[in-house]
């Protein structure tokens, strides 16, 4: 027997995106939870994963950390064009977000989130080398003076100033359903203080 599909209105689809982001930040088991993050580079466009951190909806926000010290910085402070790349296999949704970033080292939001964070995500802000550095032999690039395990935050905090927010705001969110009965695709942009919701050809 064929499955009778549901098609969306446009708004509630909207919703049920902006809530699959929410349920996914910071799951790892959740597809949506590592995004590809594209960003503009002197050479041309870059691309690498990582993952959804935090996310404020009515703002429009999509927050991933990062190291000061990695390419994607100096990118994105030259240029805060980005665009995350969401695909979940079992739904086969793809969303594809267009954004500006602000890169934060300091300032209250940063603390905020450098103290939420479970310790042994942070663990990596304390590694000695840049990512990215050519290194003479395999390297884990973590710290030697750390013993593996728990960590506290106040163990860590010589690692708060590698640690950087990037803070995306969204302008445009393209969604693309794969579907045996036909494939859908949809776009929202923020225009004018609201979103304009507009179904498009897949
Ligand atoms: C599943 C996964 C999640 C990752 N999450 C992050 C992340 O949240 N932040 C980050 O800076 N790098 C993350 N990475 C590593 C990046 O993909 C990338 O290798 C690193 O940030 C260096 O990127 P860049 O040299 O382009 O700046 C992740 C990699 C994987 C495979």
């Amino acid at each position: 027997m064929t499955e009778t599909r549901t098609v969306p209105e446009l708004p509630a689809l909207l919703a049920s995106i902006w809530d699959r982001l929410e349920k996914s930040c910071d799951r790892i088991s959740q597809p949506w939870s590592h995004p590809v993050l594209s960003t503009i580079g002197s050479a041309g466009p870059e691309a690498r994963t990582v993952i959804l951190r935090r996310l404020s909806a009515s703002r429009r926000e999509l927050v991933a950390f990062t190291d000061r010290r990695s390419a994607k910085v100096d990118e994105l402070r030259d240029d805060g064009r980005a665009v995350w790349t969401f695909y979940d296999p079992q739904d086969r949704w793809q969303l594809v977000a267009h954004s500006t970033i602000d890169v934060l080292s300091t300032g209250d939001f940063a603390d905020l989130c450098w103290h939420e964070s479970r310790p042994e995500s942070l663990r990596c802000y304390l590694g000695p080398y840049a990512p990215g550095q050519r290194t003479p032999e395999p390297c884990f690039n973590t710290p030697l003076d750390l013993t593996p395990g728990a960590a506290t935050h106040g163990e860590l905090e010589a690692g708060r100033s590698n640690f950087v927010v990037l803070r995306a705001t969204v302008h445009s969110l393209d969604w693309l359903e794969l579907h045996s009965q036909g494939n859908l695709r949809a776009r929202f942009a923020w225009e004018e203080s609201k979103w304009t919701c507009d179904w498009v050809t897949p």
